[in-house]
């Protein structure tokens, strides 16, 4: 198994509030790895540092892809290694065709072959436009497949199945398994317990750090009995 990110010792605050605190966490090429906590606890701001997003430093720790230390990169030189993030809320494009759309990171990819992926009919979607006539969970597949044309090395997908129009546990399941054929990695986001049993390798976020990893199962148990060493429980068990 050959090791894709390392996260040592990651620690962040905000408003002199400490959102990451000491956070380890390593993820191998092609894993599905999830990551499960309570709202609140710092998931996306995770999301975020290792995306490399603006007003997001860590004060301490280092962030290896790859077998580099890119603590230093830019957010366009961290997508350029093979990092992507789907946002918790999504940007809200409009007025291009789907077509286009999924071509825009990556001129010579196939959309048509993505849209597959994730479920929806090239011939129908290829050429509408992206507009309020598609559901959420039209909207939602066709934002992962933008991810999946940006063929990452690492994807991000920060709660795909929160929003109005929420995808079921059967559609990430696919979604899932469409990142694994292309190839990639997933560092799946989520505070559902079951969602994390369609993963590889799990981890429960709590207090800013992982307080527990191991199998999906496990780490869905541990997560449900509230016996979590940093809180007791009483923060980020939801049983
Ligand atoms: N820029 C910021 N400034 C101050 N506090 C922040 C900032 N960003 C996040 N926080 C706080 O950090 C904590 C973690 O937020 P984050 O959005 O990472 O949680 P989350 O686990 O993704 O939650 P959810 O499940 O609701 O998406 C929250 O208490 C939030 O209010
Ligand atoms: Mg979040």
């Amino acid at each position: 198994m050959t090791e894709l990110l390392r996260i040592h010792s990651l620690s962040l605050s905000a408003d002199h509030k400490k959102i990451l605190d000491g956070l380890d966490l390593t993820i191998a090429e092609q894993e599905i790895h999830a990551l499960l906590g309570t709202n609140g606890c710092g998931k996306s701001t995770l999301a975020f540092v290792i995306m490399g997003c603006e007003g997001y430093l860590p004060a301490t720790g280092t962030i290896v892809f790859g077998n580099r230390v890119i603590n230093d990169l830019k957010i366009h030189e961290r997508a350029r290694l093979g990092i992507t993030l789907a946002w918790q809320e999504p940007a809200r494009f409009e007025g291009i065709s789907i077509a286009n759309y999924l071509s825009l990171g990556s001129p010579s990819a196939d959309p048509a072959r993505y849209l597959q992926r994730v479920g929806l009919t090239p011939d129908e979607y290829l050429p509408r436009m992206v507009d309020k006539t598609l559901s959420g969970g039209q909207r939602k597949r066709i934002e992962l497949a933008s991810v999946l044309a940006l063929k990452p090395k690492l994807a991000i997908l920060d709660e795909p199945d929160s929003g109005i129009d929420m995808l079921s546990m059967n559609e990430i399941a696919a979604v899932i398994e469409a990142f694994k054929a292309e190839g990639a990695a997933v560092l799946l986001i989520t505070h559902r317990e079951e969602m994390a049993l369609v993963s590889d390798r799990a981890s429960q976020l709590c207090g800013g750090r992982i307080v527990f990893s191991g199998t999906p199962s496990n780490v869905a148990r541990h997560y449900k009995a509230r016996t979590c060493i940093v809180c007791d429980g009483n923060e980020c068990g939801n049983g």
